[in-house]
């Protein structure tokens, strides 16, 4: 795939008085009344400007604030870009993250070319160095991330290519920064692929288009390999919840099934994203108000691809499955209806009450081909529902599971990745639920509690594997361009999943 923006990372070794750039970006937090060693540097070269500028109020250091002090050719810098850190005592990786993607969103807006990044000066010692190059370099592309590939009539054109270098004083520090760079950059790139590919719209990606991609993918990254499932070869393994979801509409649906096999002799872990390229609700049809956003149903199984990407990249010594389950859910003829008693993969039947709770549908044969593939743990992810929504608001997903271990390294991997969870229950009183008079279970229940009956649905199609589940429902979507992010596909789920399978390894 043509990259959007190319990003080019590296790491240098610099005299930071006679660093050559076209932006030098440095952090600054909102309540040190010192600046650091850095930032004084720089501040004592440029003749006191960066202390006026603060004093003057022009700039506070809140997050997602920044100032541009121009260099007057007293550094090796033309500007120096001063990032609001905010609090230094709610730091968090996710800080240094955010810091980044300004930056670099920054240098994009501005065209500007070359950028060093010396964001981590500010934190001292609070994070390891190595940690701090891997979060820095995905910030990098999550900041310069653009999605215009449709767009023909460019207004003032835009960088084909931005580089970026991690830079300190000390060759040591710089080591430390690059090797965590080299992680950073695969799992910045396999992100920013995630946001383009769910970007496109349904009439771009159906699941045969998804399945293809797959392919394409697997064919380009060594250690990786895929296969797809057709709609008569689903129909052969009965996986009865895929094509049901399928049915309606003139794309068929696609299993896909993407396999890493690291060196190690441990079972696969086993990944499972709902792919619904549009979800219209079916003949359960949903109100048109918005319903574009649904080309982005697909955004579970994207997160799924890209973490098979980044893992393959990245040489885990682990074995991953990502297992697809591609379909679109549209209103026709030979669409599945309310009332429908479905036989799924698992053998399970299923009384389909609403044809708009699709994701649980097409999960089940998901989870029950990766349970049948001895797949442990199981870790699906999914915008499921929009009782989570509801729930959590747009800052983090939700995560139910039946293993408390596996919760806490979840929410291990969201803190170090800044994708959020948020634990949420789904036992038994939900499952209750979830039973139908007519069939083994029904696809939805009562009024209350949505997320968390639908991961009582799911929970019943893993055996007795560990598994979780992520209802990414409310953060797959960026509505409107942030300080950090241009709108659109968020790519979240990369970040997380990638981080949770290399603590793993550790
Ligand atoms: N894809 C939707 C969930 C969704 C809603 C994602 C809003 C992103 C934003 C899912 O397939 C769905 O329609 N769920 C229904 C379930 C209901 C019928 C039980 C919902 O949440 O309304
Ligand atoms: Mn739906
Ligand atoms: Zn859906």
């Amino acid at each position: 795939m043509k990259e959007i923006i190319d990003v080019k990372l590296k790491t240098r070794t610099v005299d930071f008085g006679k660093y050559k750039t076209d932006l030098l970006a440095v952090g600054v937090f909102s309540d040190v009344k010192e600046l650091d060693r850095l930032v004084r540097e720089l501040n004592t070269k440029l003749g006191g400007a960066i202390e006026q500028l603060i004093k003057l109020g022009d700039f506070k250091g809140k997050e997602g604030s920044s100032a541009i002090v121009y260099d007057n050719e007293r550094t090796g810098a033309k500007r120096i870009l001063l990032v609001g850190l905010g609090e230094k005592k709610k730091a968090t990786l996710d800080t240094v993250h955010k810091a980044a993607a300004h930056a670099a969103k920054k240098a994009v807006a501005m065209q500007i070319k070359t950028v060093g990044l010396a964001l981590h000066r500010a934190f001292g010692a609070r994070f390891d160095l190595t940690v701090m190059g891997r979060v820095m370099a995905e910030g990098t592309y999550f900041g310069s991330y653009r999605y215009d590939e449709f767009v023909t009539e460019k207004e003032d054109g835009r960088l084909g290519s931005l580089s970026v270098e991690l830079i300190d004083c000390d060759s040591a520090r710089t080591r430390k920064l690059n090797k965590g760079l080299s992680s950073g950059a695969i799992i910045g790139k396999a992100q920013s692929y995630a946001r383009t590919i769910a970007n496109r719209p349904g009439n771009v990606i159906d699941p045969p288009a998804l399945a293809a991609e797959a392919k394409k993918l697997a064919r380009g990254t060594a250690g990786l390999s895929c296969t797809v499932l057709d709609k008569k070869q689903l129909a052969a393994k009965g996986m009865g919840g895929v094509l049901a979801v399928g049915s309606g509409s003139q794309s068929e649906p696609r299993f896909i099934v993407l396999k890493y096999k690291g060196t190690n002799r441990r079972t696969p872990v086993g990944l499972v994203g709902k792919a619904i390229t549009f979800d219209s609700g079916g003949i359960s049809i949903k109100p048109s108000a918005k319903m574009e956003q649904m080309k982005l149903d697909k955004s579970g199984g994207i997160a799924v691809l890209g973490t098979m990407k980044a893992v393959a990249e990245l040489k885990l010594p682990i074995s991953v499955y990502g297992v697809i389950p591609s379909a679109e859910n549209m209103p026709g003829g030979s669409s599945y209806r309310p009332g429908d008693i479905i036989t799924t993969f698992s053998g399970k039947t299923v009384e389909v009450q609403n044809t708009d709770a699709e994701g649980r549908m097409v999960l089940c044969d998901g989870l029950s081909y990766a349970e049948k593939e001895n797949c442990d743990p199981i870790i699906d992810i999914a915008t499921l529902t929009g009782a989570c929504r509801v729930a959590l608001g747009k800052y983090m997903a939700g995560l139910m599971s039946n293993d408390e271990k596996l919760t806490k390294q979840m929410q291990k991997a969201a803190d170090e990745s800044g994708e959020k969870v948020w634990p949420m229950p789904s036992g038994d009183e939900y499952a209750s639920e979830m039973k139908s008079k007519i069939a083994d279970l029904k696809n939805i229940g009562s009024n209350w509690g949505g997320a968390c009956t639908a991961a009582a649905f799911l929970r019943q199609f893993v055996g007795d594997k560990k598994w979780a589940h992520v209802d990414m429902a409310s953060v797959e979507l960026l509505e409107k361009a942030t300080e950090f992010s241009t709108e659109g596909a968020s790519g979240f789920g990369v970040r997380l999943l990638t981080t949770y399978l290399m603590n793993l390894v550790k």
